[in-house]
């Protein structure tokens, strides 16, 4: 009866996410460390922020498939900053930038035409190529020796996996989870490649705000050639996933931009699905960045200083965590035979932790768990401890 775009079939669960509602059925408390809603988590947002929405103009609908030029220009004077200041008639605002991959994937390819994803990455795009029959070919991101928080492609490898059904290449760019930034050669390389073989480049760019070290910059990918599609919204960057507005920067060859650009607002004007009320209340959301971020980064900091003190407390590094450069997430190692959804089962089951396993984003061995830096801090802290005493457990014995 339904068509062939659901690659897992829809209300299946897994015995994870089983025992995990088990345990809640059962009134167990559950130490969750994988958090990612921020509207969830205990954030502190500004006082007034939803009136933002009740205005006058939002019970007008005069759509603009583009997006109201008024949140367009918001946007691109007020939503970037490092030096990455935007043009509002180079963006197309869309619902979340789930939905700008979508379009994008509408956009480029045909039915059974590949986009190169980065691996480790973010699950969803899986789902999302499966619902346009796009294939998703994934490159390795490797890690340097003795660089923990180092991952990058190596562009031999990733030349050869292309083929002639591919048509872009998605950068994370900071990644989820690994939280590593590329830097100017890496960003080179990829321009490169895209010229090369005609590929686009879909750069997202949804935690570039929340960088973590201070000598980290989140450099912008510049294209006056290949095409780029450069991702961002409100989800992450205002912590307000639930005001729905997102969009896609368009840049390169000018010729091949306005023609993009004209396809995109074709796709969005099928749909019109950004709301008005957050488009006539873009510049005034935009203007409370400084202290939802400010809000957000500082449970990032804590909860990267836990974990810090966390490593510190382990006998022989049974378990340590990364040092990612930027984002919401955090890795970790944990010594331990068990495959990492075992793993992470047994964790919930016994010391009623819930972790992601790492295969969840396509992580090799060394880590096992992810978990969200969000996470409230004390539930962090005991979340941590208990993974520490599965270990203690295991040597004890
Ligand atoms: C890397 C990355 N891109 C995109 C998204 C989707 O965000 P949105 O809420 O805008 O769909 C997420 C959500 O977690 C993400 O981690």
């Amino acid at each position: 009866m339904f068509s062939g775009r659901f690659g897992s079939e829809p209300g299946g669960l897994n015995s994870h996410w089983e025992a995990k509602l088990r345990l809640e059925a059962a009134g167990t408390p559950l130490f969750d460390i994988t958090p990612s809603n921020p509207t969830l988590a205990g954030i502190d947002y500004p006082p007034g922020i939803v009136s933002l929405l009740a205005r006058p103009e939002a019970l007008r609908y005069h759509p603009n498939p583009r997006g109201a030029p008024d949140a367009r220009r918001a946007i691109a004077a007020h939503a970037y900053s490092r030096g990455r200041a935007g043009d509002p008639d180079r963006l197309i605002l869309c619902a979340s930038t789930s939905e700008a991959y979508s379009w994008l994937f509408k956009l480029l390819c045909e039915p059974g035409e590949e986009i190169l994803v980065p691996s480790p990455s973010y699950p969803l795009f899986d789902d999302l190529a499966d619902l346009e029959h796009v294939t998703l070919v994934r490159y390795a991101l490797g890690h340097r020796p003795g660089n923990r928080a180092y991952w990058e492609p190596d562009f031999a490898a990733l030349r050869n996996l292309i083929s002639t059904r591919s048509k872009a290449l998605i950068l994370v760019n900071p990644n989820n989870p690994t939280g590593h930034v590329l830097d100017q050669a890496a960003i080179d390389g990829y321009l490169a490649l895209a010229e090369a073989y005609g590929l686009a480049l879909i750069v997202d760019e949804v935690f570039s705000e929340y960088i973590l070290q201070a000598e980290t910059r989140c450099a912008p990918v510049r294209s006056q050639g290949p095409l780029v599609f450069t991702l961002n919204g409100f989800s992450k960057m205002l912590g307000l996933p639930q005001m729905k507005l997102a969009w896609i920067q368009v840049e390169g060859r000018p010729d091949r931009v306005e023609s993009a650009l004209d396809h995109l607002e074709f796709i969005a004007d099928a749909f019109l699905s950004v709301n008005t009320p957050v488009q006539a209340a873009a510049a005034d959301l935009l203007a409370q960045r400084e202290p939802i971020q400010a809000s957000i980064r500082a449970r990032l900091h804590a909860n990267l200083k836990a974990s810090w003190e966390w490593t510190v407390g382990s006998r022989t590094q049974l378990y340590s965590a990364n040092h990612p450069e930027a984002g919401w997430y955090l890795l970790l190692h944990v010594s331990t035979p068990l495959e990492a959804e075992v793993f992470a089962q047994d964790l919930l089951e016994r010391f009623h932790v819930h972790t992601h396993p790492g295969t969840l984003f396509g992580l090799g061995k060394e880590w096992p768990l992810v978990a969200s830096l969000l996470t409230p801090e004390t539930v962090f802290r005991e979340g941590l401890r208990r993974i520490a005493l599965w270990t203690e457990e295991r040597t004890d014995a």
